[in-house]
């Protein structure tokens, strides 16, 4: 059964003053003003923007943000507000690390350490805001936009390029490990949704968009067909599905990198592959080495119960042997 998630939503609304396009925020220590400077990406349901600190506590030329515009039209407050408490949820990994500072016994070190591992790959939220039409998400400014822009390029697509890749599926894939330990689904994984703070060699890159997250409370959740096409696994076009969809899109977004497409693009291939393996693309996959075929069809086993766990893919050699790649802390 799907169950809303937890964290608190007050803990992170900004008041705010919205005047002439730029919005004030009352804060503590004074008032900050901010204004959009440019359009970033545009969804379904809304837009997100660059915003500038113009004046006040944060006022420094290099300081912005991202801020997400979902509309108010569509009904969505539900999945809104989810969105905002899946962010904070990652973000709040932060305020435990502030927390341990202060109280050493309360959490071990090592727990500690495992905390920021994944935290440095969520997309950081900065808080929320409403007006009659909108809601407003601020985030941190992921400054290199998303991974379709680099796999378009085709940055990962050359033989040499195989171990990036190995690296940001590993980054994507420790993010994935937080969620499914603590029982949430992403759902809607696809390059569009990771954002790169730092461009390859040394890629490091950041899950974003928790529109369709959902906290999974069981192995299975009956729902609607959820996802982009391309990146759903088989069974959500059934009824049931469990946290191996997110498994199914990782080997889709691997593929992707390697090869500049996923590797089903029409459902009808998609549904044929359940019964016949022999469907699957792998002659695009002919220049990539055999440990990378091996994780992708791992990851992308028709069946649900025969994909890896996270705990698989984490451990898999594709992955491990990119460690000393991965191992470094980014902000
Ligand atoms: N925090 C951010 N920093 C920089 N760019 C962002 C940020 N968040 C989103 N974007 C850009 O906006 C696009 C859409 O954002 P997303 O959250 O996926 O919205 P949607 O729900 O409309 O898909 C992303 O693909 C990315 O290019
Ligand atoms: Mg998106």
């Amino acid at each position: 059964m799907d169950t809303t998630l937890s964290a608190g939503l007050d803990d992170w609304r900004l008041e705010t003053r919205l005047e002439d396009g730029k919005r004030y925020h009352k804060l503590p220590s004074g008032t900050e003003c901010w204004q959009s400077v440019e359009l970033l990406g545009r969804g379904t349901y809304g837009e997100v923007w660059k915003e500038e600190c113009l004046s006040g506590t944060s006022s420094s030329p290099s300081l912005v943000r991202a801020v997400k515009h979902i509309s108010k039209q569509f009904n969505f407050d539900k999945a809104s507000k989810r969105e905002i408490e899946a962010l904070a949820t990652f973000s709040r990994i932060n305020m435990v690390k502030v927390s341990v500072v202060s109280t050493p016994s309360s959490l071990s070190v090592g727990f500690n350490a495992d905390l920021l591992q994944y935290q440095q790959h969520f997309v950081q939220i900065l808080g929320w805001f409403e007006d009659d039409r909108h809601w407003y998400i601020a985030m941190e400014f992921v400054e290199h936009g998303n991974l379709q822009e680099y796999i378009q390029k085709g940055s990962f697509k050359n033989p040499e390029a195989e171990p990036e890749a190995a690296s940001v599926t590993a980054q994507i894939a420790q993010a994935l490990s937080y969620m499914h330990t603590n029982g949430l689904v992403h759902r809607d994984l696809k390059p569009l949704n990771i954002l790169v703070s730092n461009p390859g060699p040394a890629w490091h890159v950041k899950v974003a968009d928790f529109g369709i997250t959902k906290n999974l409370t069981n192995t299975l959740s009956r729902t609607r067909q959820v996802g982009t096409s391309g990146y759903m696994a088989p069974e959500v076009w059934g009824s049931q599905y469990t946290s191996a969809i997110d498994i199914w899109a990782l080997g889709a977004i691997a593929f992707c990198m390697r090869t500049l497409s996923p590797p089903f693009i029409d459902p009808t291939t998609l549904g044929g592959y359940r019964t016949d393996r022999n469907l699957f693309p792998f002659g695009e996959l002919s220049s990539s080495t055999q440990q990378c075929v091996a994780f992708i069809m791992g990851a992308m086993a028709a069946v649900a119960e025969e994909r890896m766990t996270i705990a698989e893919v984490l451990a898999h050699p594709w992955l491990t042997r990119q460690a000393s790649n991965t191992g470094t802390a980014h902000p």
